[in-house]
């Protein structure tokens, strides 16, 4: 759905970098508790839109967030901000005794940033409270840090906001226009704050869940058929978010445009929050495109080699399969075991480990968990992996340059070498010592970690019930990494993203989902994943593909059959996936990747445009938008190479006749040879 049908990118160059916002005085302010601070997806929302925002409103776009040291000092470059009235704000602020850290974030689009430190408001926290209170009834318990820190936010960006309005003003001599755009429960003071004051800017709210939606669906509640009779306040009461959620509501009810970020999300909000979305904002990514199709292809096979590489430390002393033909299979994200559906991801893979034992036991299939978890760092036995492998990789290299001047020095002399000759006793004697070494007593840790209370962590628990103990006769063998990657980290060595890039599937079964950037970010990358009917993300791709399957998106059904069904159909998914052969697998990677415009922000940013015009009206009589929001469709047909038979004539239990051959051959991209793709 683009402006008069053309595409937001189009529009923004049109735009020329915020010349005509600042023509008309207008600013923008995005206010989120993740701004330059990573914790989950609200951080990469806010990272990735970066670009296009600041595309479309250069210096007249800024970010508001707590100022987060361990986050901030590898990100932010500070300095003054590009307008003058925005350093004069910050200077009052700072008279007033607030610590307030200003500069750039070092992403693209480079935005300028606004972060304060909190700790310097604390003094006033009571009296913040009492403001609150008079003015809302929301009173916070002393003891909520969380909800303290949200307030001493939310009058810190509140009163920054109300300076500047009256610098801008002053300055331009004209009414500047206004939008604060908030998201999220503890960025909501702020909003809350700014209109129980009256000041007259435009205010947006997005929420990216509902607070109270995340709990009742992590206590195992049949959440979306009772959507409709929850009694809230008594529910959120009995969880003790009561202050919460009256914060999150206010915020809702308070706005001039309220957002979430997906249809399902918007339909909850409605029931929990009692207010109907007025636009929804999906969330995009910052899609780079490589000038060859290929290149991210190869990334993908460099990617894997270093995948490969901790798979054979950590697997050492069994590493009895074949690396050609095994695959990457992870789940990620934070460690919600049952929203996320780690829950039944583990249940389907150890069916998954049953259908490949009984059908291609040549195939293994190596599943990575990757949920941040408390850890007393990493196990003993996961670093000895890598070391002994190591140990092995030095010696055979430092043989294989001493056989090669042998090599050379005997034919020197005109003759051929003897193998005797080459491979001397001291060598085998090294090598064996390096083989012994490689012995072990157990078997290779499911974890990568000291997992603190692991008796009672959720992961390990489902693993022990599976029997999922990475014997050599499982074909599935598991990895719980309970740690975010980074490059840093000593047995991969990767980061994220690379991670995600040598990987062949990612998993995402959620029940909760208000999007799941974790699906996306696979599809931008070229690499399948499959999804659900209960995320945004996953609903989103059903609305505008007509077969998302053929693209490497496969939805499970966690809203209309049972548990069971479900992860039968997951585990089914994943041994279709097991049997494609890597032709048929770099084909649907091709067919994936061509996916990523549809989740650019170059296209879907028109929706936080809208949001934004909708609130500006609303506020500014005189406002007039420039363009007009003539919205279209996104459509995405079948591909033309899938055969016409409906999706449903694919049978339902394994047969295990159908696994065509590898074939070597990577440089596939021509449509005939896509219909091989369906497993018939
Ligand atoms: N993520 C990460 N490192 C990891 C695993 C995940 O940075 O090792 C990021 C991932 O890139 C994604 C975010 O965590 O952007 C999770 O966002 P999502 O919307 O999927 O879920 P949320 O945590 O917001 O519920
Ligand atoms: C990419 C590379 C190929 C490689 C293939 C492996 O397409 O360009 O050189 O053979 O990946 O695919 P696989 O699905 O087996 O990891
Ligand atoms: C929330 C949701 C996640 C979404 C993210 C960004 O944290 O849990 O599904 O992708 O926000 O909107």
């Amino acid at each position: 759905r683009f402006y008069r049908g053309e595409s937001y990118s189009n529009l923004l160059a049109c735009l020329d970098k915020g010349q005509l916002a600042e023509e008309q005085n207008r600013w923008t302010f995005e206010i989120a508790w993740e701004a330059a601070n990573k914790v989950g997806g609200i951080y990469t929302v806010i990272r990735s839109k970066a670009y296009v925002s600041t595309e479309e409103m250069g210096d007249q776009y800024c970010l508001i967030g707590p100022y987060k040291e361990a986050c901030a000092r590898g990100e932010v470059e500070e300095g003054p901000l590009g307008s003058e009235s925005l350093n004069r704000a910050v200077e009052t602020m700072r008279n007033r005794g607030y610590k307030v850290h200003t500069g750039r974030w070092l992403v693209d689009g480079n935005p300028q940033l606004i972060l304060m430190d909190i700790g310097s408001a604390s003094w006033k926290l009571d009296e913040f409270k009492n403001n609150l209170w008079d003015t809302t009834n929301i009173g916070v318990p002393h003891l909520d840090v969380e909800t303290n820190d949200a307030i001493l936010l939310g009058y810190m960006v509140s009163e920054f906001i109300e300076e500047f309005k009256n610098c801008a003003w002053a300055d331009t001599d004209k009414q500047p226009k206004i939008v604060t755009h908030f998201h999220e429960w503890q960025a909501g003071v702020g909003l809350i704050v700014l209109r129980t004051r009256k000041v007259e800017v435009a205010t947006v709210f997005t929420t990216h869940a509902t607070l109270l939606g995340r709990y009742l669906c992590a206590g195992n509640t049949d959440f979306y058929n009772n959507l409709d009779k929850f009694a809230v306040d008594e529910e959120a009461g009995k969880r003790q978010i009561y202050h919460r959620y009256c914060i999150e509501r206010a915020a809702t009810h308070l706005c001039h445009t309220f957002t979430t970020v997906s249809d399902i999300t918007g339909y909850e909000a409605e029931h929990l929050l009692k207010r109907k979305a007025d636009v929804i904002t999906p969330n995009g990514l910052n899609v780079k495109k490589f000038s060859a199709l290929h290149e991210f292809q190869n990334l993908h096979a460099l990617s894997k080699d270093k995948i490969h590489e901790f798979v054979r430390g950590h697997f050492y002393g069994h590493f009895n399969f074949d690396l050609d033909k095994t695959l990457y299979f992870f789940i990620a994200g934070r460690y919600e075991f049952g929203n996320k559906g780690a829950d039944i991801f583990i249940e389907a893979l150890a069916r998954l480990n049953h259908y490949l034992k009984s059908t291609h036991p040549d195939v293994t299939v190596v599943a990575f968990l990757i949920f941040p978890a408390k850890t007393n760092n990493f196990n003993v036995e996961s670093l000895r992996g890598h070391a002994v492998t190591k140990s092995l990789r030095d010696t055979i290299s430092d043989i294989q340059d001493k056989i090669g001047k042998r090599l050379y020095d005997v034919c020197l002399s005109g003759k051929l070498p003897e193998g005797a000759e080459l491979l001397q006793k001291e060598d085998m004697v090294r090598m064996k010592r390096c083989i012994y070494s490689l012995q072990r007593d157990g078997l290779p840790p499911v974890t990568t970690h000291n997992v603190v209370d692991d008796w009672n962590d959720p992961v390990l628990n489902s693993v022990r019930r599976c029997n999922m103990f990475n014997t050599t006769h499982d074909r599935v063998k598991i990895v719980f990494h309970p740690e975010f990657l980074s490059s840093t980290n000593p047995l991969f060595g990767l980061d994220y993203e690379e991670f995600v890039r040598g990987c062949h599937l990612g998993v995402f079964p959620s029940y909760y989902e208000p999007w799941g950037y974790t699906p996306a970010e696979c599809t931008v990358l070229g690499i399948p994943s499959i999804t659900t009917n209960l995320s945004g993300f996953g609903c989103f791709m059903q609305e505008h593909i007509a077969d998302p399957q053929s693209y490497g998106i496969y939805v499970v059904d966690r809203r209309f059959i049972s548990l069971e069904d479900s992860v039968q159909q997951l585990a089914q998914f994943m041994y279709d996936f097991a049997r494609l052969n890597r032709r048929q697998r770099i084909i649907q990677r091709n067919r994936t990747e061509r996916l990523s415009d549809m989740l650019d922000w170059r296209n879907l940013g028109v929706y936080y445009r809208q949001a934004r015009v909708k609130a500006l009206r609303a506020v500014y009589s005189d406002f007039r938008d420039e363009v007009e929001s003539g919205i279209g469709s996104l459509n995405y047909p079948k591909p033309f190479s899938e055969p016409p038979s409906p999706s449903n004539s694919r049978f339902t239990t394994p047969t295990g006749s159908r696994h065509a051959s590898d074939d070597e051959s990577d440089s596939v991209d021509e449509e005939g040879e896509l219909a091989e793709l369906r497993i018939k």
